[in-house]
């Protein structure tokens, strides 16, 4: 069973970005194989971590649909099955990690439907990876529409603004009162101006009851790689951020690292 991590936050706050680092982490210090699960339906984890995406959960869900609906059913197989068989299709192969992405639904779909296919097999497909990691969509709707079941760390990213910082409480209040099956919460604080930003924002964050993993300086470095669509392997590894973000990842990551199968 894999370990799942799992990124939320209001909308530009990094989780996209964090979520293809965190890929990068675990593929260059455990050489396991991850599954990223683009959940947002305006998907762009697969720039983030550089790979084309030719199909998504979005896009075949009208094919199965009209497949099983014509009674094309090859081989005499199950509705679940065939579906089963199209969303493996989507899966993108790439070094070290392949990525599964919710897309947007086609013609009649709604999102929920998506949504739940992406949380159903996110659960079937953790048996065949060490680690699964979640980019989700800005804001909380997809907590309540259960994108991220199981989740072993939930990472709530913020901005470096008090305003941020309260957005991301109300994300974290939300998540305890689903009761998502969630094993630790952490909230990361981003692209901070410097140490008495850091400390006055690490402060606040305590005083609403908030588990700072630790914060991550603004850096040029990541804004232009992403400026210029490249991916987030291309971030220098003396990268300001990088750095403190592999610190945040070596600490918070320890045990779940430790006991990957
Ligand atoms: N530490 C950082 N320093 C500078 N720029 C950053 C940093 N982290 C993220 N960014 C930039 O902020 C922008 C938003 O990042 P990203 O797309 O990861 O956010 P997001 O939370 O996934 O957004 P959305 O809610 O739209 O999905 C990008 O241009 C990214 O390069
Ligand atoms: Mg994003």
């Amino acid at each position: 069973m894999a370990q799942i991590i799992a990124f939320s936050g209001k909308g530009g706050t990094g989780k996209t970005t964090l979520a293809g680092l965190t890929i990068r982490y675990i593929i260059e210090r455990t050489g396991r194989l991850v599954l990223g699960v683009d959940a947002d339906s305006n998907s762009c984890l697969n720039l983030a971590v550089g790979v084309d995406v030719h199909a998504t959960i979005g896009s075949i869900r009208e094919t199965a649909l009209e497949t099983i609906r014509l009674g094309n059913r090859p081989g005499g197989l199950t509705t679940e099955e065939i579906f089963d068989y199209q969303i493996k299709q989507t899966i993108v192969e790439a070094s070290g990690f392949d990525l599964l992405v919710m897309g947007r639904p086609e013609g009649q779909g709604c999102y929920c439907a998506a949504n739940n296919i992406i949380r159903k097999y996110t659960d079937k497909l953790a048996d065949d990876y060490s680690f699964v990691v979640i980019d989700n969509e800005a804001g909380m709707e997809h907590l309540s529409r259960r994108t991220s079941s199981a989740v072993d760390i939930m990472f709530t990213v913020s901005d470096a603004t008090v305003k941020g910082i309260k957005t991301a409480k109300r994300i974290d209040d939300l998540i305890k009162e689903l009761s998502l099956q969630t094993g630790k919460r952490f909230l990361i604080i981003n692209r901070v101006k410097g140490p008495d930003d850091a400390a006055q924002l690490k402060a606040y964050a305590a005083e609403l009851g908030l588990s700072v993993a630790g914060v991550i300086p603004d850096d040029k470095t990541v804004f232009d790689t992403d400026l210029n669509g490249r991916p987030v392997a291309e971030i220098p590894k003396d990268a300001p951020s990088l750095k403190s973000y592999y610190a945040i990842l070596d600490d918070v990551l320890k045990t779940l690292i430790a006991s990957a199968t």
